[in-house]
């Protein structure tokens, strides 16, 4: 029997039918990315309101996308970590309400775990054990992967995540919000070796991360900090009022993706060899950066491990990647009506 999928971490607020034997039945997600464009960045209060407008709506349509009934689901899965707390609360509590009224079971998701779980589903061959790499607008994180649901943290970002970087650099060149696919786009036409930006942390022998020294980086590579120890009144220039030539403009862009795509390999390497395992798994919304992604297969085949990233359209938000869910039924883990939320940044 078919699951339904919710997802409300953020700013997408997704619902998706998933038969038993893991075949999507109904895949739909609304965006929210017009609500907050104008902020450049989600804003919580907003999220969780325009949540609330969709979730029923979304759901509704993918039951009959799915051609379903009520009657023929037998779960309800929704993700209820980690995010923003007014966001996860409307799909929790939209889940447990269905669950009571339509009489499922209920399963509690990881989000994390879940982008994790999309390159699974995307692959045809096992991937466990394996390293994982979680880099969203929230996250970038290792794990070590036994199986789908056990995940040893093994490090990640002490600052901003590196879609919030891609976010942060393409706002300040006012490229709109999310930065990230814009920044992407732009850099495409760039010398990615224009500007030469720091590799944080990439020879530490940790699996920890920085980007925001990056960003500042381009911050001052846009706009020179003011010579401030002769001037203390001199203020630093707002990025976004500076004109740049679009050349320029993607030479930044270029330089800075190079700069994350390179720890980001560097790092998830040496994670795959000293745990000494065959696969790499990548997931979240940086993972649909086209110069990531290749950065990725050349190191594969240079160290000779498997590779598999998940698919663009399960790279960012989504409740396709709720399928995970099936794995926790398969182990009878099941949430009760108590199902609460942990909002923020845990992994
Ligand atoms: O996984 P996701 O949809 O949401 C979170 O769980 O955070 O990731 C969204 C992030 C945003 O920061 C967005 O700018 C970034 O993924 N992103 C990209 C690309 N597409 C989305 N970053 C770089 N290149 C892309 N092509
Ligand atoms: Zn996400």
């Amino acid at each position: 029997m078919p699951i339904l999928t919710i997802e409300s971490t953020c700013d997408e607020t997704a619902a998706a039918v998933i038969s038993d034997n893991g075949a999507v039945l109904a895949d739909c997600v609304a965006t929210q990315e017009d609500l907050h464009e104008r902020f450049g960045g989600v804003v919580p209060e907003i999220a969780a309101r325009a949540h609330l407008d969709r979730i029923l709506p979304v759901i509704d349509t993918a039951i009959s996308q799915a051609k379903v009934s009520v009657d023929d689901l037998s779960a309800i899965a929704v993700a209820d970590r980690p995010g923003l707390a007014g966001s996860l609360l409307v799909g929790v509590v939209a889940a447990k309400t269905l669950a009571v009224a339509w009489q499922k079971k209920l399963v509690a998701i990881n989000h994390l775990h879940a982008h994790l779980y999309a390159c699974q589903m995307a692959y045809d061959q096992p991937v466990y054990p394996c390293i994982g790499l979680v880099v969203s607008g929230g996250h970038t994180s290792l794990y070590h992967c036994t199986s789908p649901l056990d995940l040893e943290f093994l490090g990640g970002t002490i600052d901003d995540a590196a879609g919030e970087a891609f976010d942060k650099v393409g706002a300040m060149l006012n490229l709109g919000f999310p930065g990230g696919p814009a920044v992407s786009r732009l850099a495409a036409q760039g010398n990615p070796k224009a500007f030469e930006f720091p590799r944080s942390m990439m020879h530490r022998p940790d699996y920890q991360f920085s980007f925001s020294g990056l960003k500042t980086a381009v911050r001052y590579a846009i706009a020179p900090p003011p010579a401030s120890k002769q001037s203390k009144s001199a203020k630093a220039v707002d990025p976004t009022t500076v004109q740049l030539d679009q050349q320029t403009q993607a030479d930044l862009c270029a330089s800075f993706q190079a700069a994350v795509v390179d720890v980001l390999v560097a790092k998830s390497v040496r994670a795959v060899k000293e745990t000494r395992v065959k696969h790499l798994i990548v997931g979240g919304g940086v993972a649909a950066n086209p110069v990531l992604r290749a950065g990725l297969q050349q190191a594969a085949e240079k160290h000779r491990f498997g590779l598999a990233v998940a698919p663009p359209e399960l790279c960012t938000d989504n409740a396709v990647m709720g399928a995970i869910a099936l794995k926790k039924i398969e182990r009878g883990e099941f949430a009760d009506l108590n199902l609460d939320i942990t909002a923020g940044l845990q992994r």
